[in-house]
């Protein structure tokens, strides 16, 4: 979910809608937004649907101006997306609303108590508990900081929780626990925002709140306590994107201008991070020499797209590193007792540095001893905070909810910690790792290069708009590409894809293929295993065989799949060990024009949301 909260001199409804608009990506099922009226009084407004439904409302029933209010998207995990799950949630006299994203695992407990207490409830909500309870205990204390501190100390599990009271107005309070909140701070206002897309717009001066922290924000003062109320200091940051850079511009979609980034969100990761002598210099990863010599072994956790980087990352960093990597879901990897101590390193990679699933990996993974780094595209995101090291992808902020700038930056930000490990642990010479630098470096250009065939590759998926099946075959590096470009179209086609490795196809999924079933392949590069190439050449001509309709990604003047392709997509040359950055564009180019084919909404797709904030 998405929450934004506001206290200043604007009109709040406006700040909170343009917040809300930002946040959209991290849920769309439902929004509102609680204001505390100039007449005094409490208004709120909430709507099922995507915002757009709660502009409308609040644009036909003018809300009176106000200065102090909250706003939330919402994401529905208890309770479906109706008018009346949606938040804010209202104490029982009204006076009082609140607004949550994560999961109140005593809820039933507390919903039970109340009841017992006369209290009922109009939703079927974890949040409402959480509103039901500040109301009461304002009632006995009259004071809403001191009321908010009872309740946070009475729930269990993951909440970013705001609240107002239409008495205290220019007062918003806060708290989080294993849920994202970052202050914006302003000239006479101040923000709160699950992310600083939330006020970007106003202040680029932001403040992270830390784990089991509380917030009071007035228009002149931000203060920042423990959940039992000891003052807590934090340092401020700066954000390094503006508000243009989360605006849609030309483009029909995030997700077009986001692919279109691509170039510059791998040559912003390695800006400054490559030196003359051609080693990578990561500021951040300066000092670490000891831990990096010491580890005997590599764990990546992620989920989602993020996961099938780590896939590509674990080919490279094996390569270079001749440490054993292991690439697992975050979820997966939580709860399956895995074997990790202190000579692990569990590198985490996530976009938006707040999955759920991931951030208990890294807990966890850190509970039992182990190194953590994470990959992350945001600032001041809560699994940076809470890992050992950190290496930020510079891919700027991405909005469509399916990742497509964010993974290559992903690779990217893998690929520098595997040559810098590398040199750490003398497994490659200094002009090896130069070598590959320099492909890195080249690879920008490249991507543009591939984005220049947008318009076949946009052909060639409304000619295959009713396709009802796809299925993705790769090898090596290519593998977790075949999964990518999959997952790709499940989000945003609803269709069914699968991606798998080429050499399995003999095991099983050959038996899919019929006439007419569309089968990208992945084709590796001849100049990296002239074998693999050849077997896959020959997957292709199996397939072929059987009617299936090919699309090959392969690289300039490889004529092998010219005979047996229906069509053939060309990436320039690149090292092999480089190519999942050039042949991921394609699948991303297809799965988003065949959903706009389809007359899809391809920035948000049904039922997902871009940070998953509950395990
Ligand atoms: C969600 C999104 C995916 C994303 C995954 C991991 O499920 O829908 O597109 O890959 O989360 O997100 P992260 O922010 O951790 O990279």
């Amino acid at each position: 979910c998405g929450i934004v909260g506001y206290v200043g001199s604007r009109d709040s409804i406006d700040v909170l809608m343009s917040g809300l608009k930002r946040l959209e990506y991290r849920g769309y099922d439902s929004a509102g937004v609680a204001v505390i009226g100039a007449d005094g009084t409490l208004k709120t407004r909430k709507r099922a649907g995507k915002l757009a439904v709660l502009a409308d409302d609040v644009a036909e029933t003018a809300i009176p101006a106000s200065t102090t209010g909250i706003g939330h998207t919402r994401w529905a995990t208890h309770g479906g997306p109706t008018d009346d799950n949606a938040h804010p949630h209202l104490s029982a006299d009204g006076k009082l609303a609140v607004i949550h994203n994560g999961i109140i695992e005593n809820f039933a407990a507390i919903r039970d108590e109340l009841e017992g207490q006369g209290f009922t409830f109009s939703s079927e909500t974890d949040t409402e508990a959480a509103a039901l309870l500040l109301g009461r205990e304002y009632a006995e204390t009259g004071d809403l900081r001191e009321a908010f501190q009872r309740v946070v100390g009475q729930l269990d599990g993951a909440f970013t929780l705001l609240a107002v009271h239409e008495d205290e107005p220019g007062l918003v309070v806060g708290a989080r626990q294993n849920s994202p909140l970052v202050i914006g701070l302003g000239q006479g206002e101040n923000f709160l925002g699950s992310d600083v897309a939330a006020f970007v717009e106003y202040t680029r001066f932001a403040l992270a709140v830390g784990e089991g922290e509380m917030v009071a924000i007035t228009p002149d003062n931000v203060e920042v306590t423990d959940f039992v109320g000891n003052p807590v200091q934090s340092t401020p940051f700066e954000v390094q994107w503006d508000a243009a850079a989360a605006e849609k511009g030309g483009w029909t979609s995030f997700m077009a201008k986001e692919i279109s980034e691509q170039p510059d969100a791998v040559a912003n990761t390695i800006r400054a991070r490559i030196g003359a002598d051609g080693l990578v210099h990561v500021p951040e990863l300066e000092g670490l020499d000891e831990l990096f010599r010491d580890i005997s072994r590599v764990v990546v956790v992620a989920c989602g797209t993020a996961s099938y980087a780590g896939m590509v990352g674990k080919y490279a960093i094996e390569a270079w590193t001749r440490l054993p990597v292991e690439v697992a879901l975050s979820h997966e990897f939580r709860y399956s007792d895995p074997v990790v101590d202190s000579s692990t390193l569990v590198v985490s990679i996530s976009q938006s540095g707040e999955t759920m699933d991931t951030l208990m990996a890294v807990k966890y993974a850190a509970e039992r001893g182990a190194k953590t780094l994470s990959i992350c595209n945001t600032q001041g995101a809560t699994i940076p905070r809470e890992s050992d090291a950190v290496v930020y992808t510079h891919a700027g902020p991405e909005v469509a909810v399916a990742s497509t700038k964010a993974f290559v930056a992903q690779i990217t930000a893998l690929y520098l910690l595997g040559l810098h490990v590398a040199h750490v642990r003398g497994s490659l010479t200094s002009e090896q790792i130069s070598d590959n630098t320099a492909e890195l470096q080249a690879i920008p250009a490249k991507i543009a290069e591939v984005l220049t065939q947008h318009d076949e590759v946009a052909q060639l998926a409304r000619w295959m708009s009713d396709t009802r099946s796809v299925l993705f075959l790769g090898r090596n590096v290519g593998y977790p590409i075949s999964l990518e470009g999959a997952l790709k179209l499940k989000e945003l086609a609803y269709i069914h894809a699968e991606g798998f490795a080429a050499g399995e196809l003999k095991h099983g999924p050959i038996a899919l293929i019929e006439p007419g079933q569309p089968v990208f392949v992945v084709v590796p590069s001849p100049r990296g295993s002239q074998t693999m190439h050849s077997k896959v050449v020959s997957n292709i001509q199996e397939i072929r065989a059987r009617g299936a309709r090919v699309i090959a990604i392969a690289e300039e003047g490889d004529v092998a799949v010219l005979p047996y392709a229906d069509t053939v997509v060309r990436v320039p040359l690149a090292a092999p060990l480089f190519e999942p950055l050039l042949c991921v564009v394609p699948t991303q180019i297809f799965a988003m024009e065949l959903a706009s084919a389809k007359g899809l909404d391809v920035d948000q797709p049904r039922n997902l949301a871009k940070s998953v904030t509950v395990e």
